[in-house]
């Protein structure tokens, strides 16, 4: 179907064809120079030390609890309200999440009261994950984190560029972890990005990106190295040399295309305030903080049905999702967690709806998605 209004869109154009075309040109594809610019620039833009550029952003977080060394036995706090990915990789390392219910409908980051009760013996590490591109209140997860002894892993998949005073989105914990899938702030297709100031981690993550070898084909190709070790039972996570260069004309647009999309919010905002029926959320971003605005989520009173709304918003070529069903409800995780409740989680689950957000998005466009959420809820018997 041909969206009027699609949920997001790309700005692609001549600088990505070229950075390809470039790539192509060298007869050099896999991991080599390109990547090791991209990582470059990416760990200047959020002030790391280290950044390594992955497959995606579901390897960028196996890797980051895998280099935490987690294991079976080990517990992870994480929200049930995120993408399955960030519960499913601390799975892959035999460690068990541990899903803690997101602070309220206005605020629907990782809630620091909520965590503090899930804290056991067993508890490792952290995982936040800043919803929407907006920051948990990661001051409190911070102080958590101290008393207990705990890392934190944060999923920053829907936030590069955000900040939190002088720190970026990525480097408020132990490791960050990004993805450059199609439909997010940085769009290369597939990939993603692992950063961490700890050269201990970035050891680990560096061997385990890459088969746990101690040289890169990169290295050998150019007579660095003749041979290779292999010190660890690694994966094949890399990015390869077209993705990033992808990757480096998009970082390219971040700043620019993050506030593009934090006017379309102000917006938005503008023309739904007072509209009875719904509640936009985040209204008041944590203290000091800049979001990466990658969502823009609406809540909708109890009452109304939100596929009915959804089905209304389709009809008027306006598409819409949901961010997100609750991991814990889901078929793989539930036979363990029946008795787990989250109930702000739950009830986010049940009435968020997201509208469409990127940079390109136009004024027409937005008057278009207005006028269908006011006729939608009119349908429902609001005016
Ligand atoms: C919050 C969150 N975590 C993890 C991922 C996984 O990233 P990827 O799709 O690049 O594996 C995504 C994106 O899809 C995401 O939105």
């Amino acid at each position: 179907m041909a969206w009027q209004v699609p949920l997001s869109d790309i700005d692609l154009g001549d600088a990505e064809v070229a950075a390809v075309e470039k790539v192509l040109r060298s007869r050099w594809l896999s991991m080599g120079p390109v990547t090791q610019e991209f990582e470059a620039a990416f760990a200047a833009a959020v002030g790391a030390k280290h950044a390594f550029a992955v497959s995606n952003g579901t390897t960028a977080l196996h890797l980051a609890y895998a280099a935490l060394d987690l294991g079976p036995g080990d517990e992870v706090i994480v929200p049930a309200l995120t993408f399955v990915a960030t519960a499913n990789a601390i799975r892959y390392t035999g460690a068990t999440p541990v899903f803690a219910d997101v602070t309220s409908l206005d605020d629907l980051t990782l809630s620091p009261a909520d965590i503090a009760a899930k804290i056991t013996p067993r508890t490792r590490a952290i995982a936040v994950m800043h919803y929407g591109g907006y920051l948990c209140d990661m001051a409190a997860i911070r102080v958590l984190a101290q008393q207990h002894e705990l890392a934190i892993v944060e999923d920053a998949c829907h936030a590069p560029g955000a900040t939190l005073g002088s720190g970026h989105a990525g480097v408020l914990g132990a490791v960050g972890c990004f993805s450059f899938f199609a439909n997010k702030n940085i769009a290369i297709g597939e990939g993603g990005m692992v950063v961490t100031n700890f050269d201990h981690l970035a050891e680990r993550i560096r061997l385990l990106r890459s088969h746990g070898m101690t040289t890169l084909t990169w290295d050998r190709h150019r007579g660095h190295a003749a041979t290779y070790d292999v010190v660890a039972t690694g994966f094949n996570y890399r990015l390869d040399e077209i993705h990033s260069a992808l990757g480096l004309a998009q970082l390219g647009k971040l700043i620019e295309n993050n506030r593009r999309r934090g006017a379309i919010v102000a917006r938005y905002r503008a023309e739904l305030a007072g509209v009875s029926g719904l509640a936009v959320p985040f209204g008041v971003p944590a203290a000091d903080s800049q979001p990466a605005y990658h969502l823009f989520p609406i809540i909708l009173e109890p009452e109304i049905d939100r596929a009915a709304f959804m089905a209304h918003l389709r009809d008027r070529g306006i598409q819409s999702s949901i961010h997100y069903p609750p991991i814990h409800r889901f078929s793989a995780f539930r036979g363990e967690l029946a008795d787990v409740r989250l109930p702000v989680t739950e009830a986010a689950g049940q009435r968020e709806v997201t509208l469409p957000l990127f940079p390109t998005l136009t004024d027409g466009q937005i008057e278009a998605v207005v006028t269908a959420v006011r006729s939608a809820l009119a349908a429902a018997g609001r005016a």
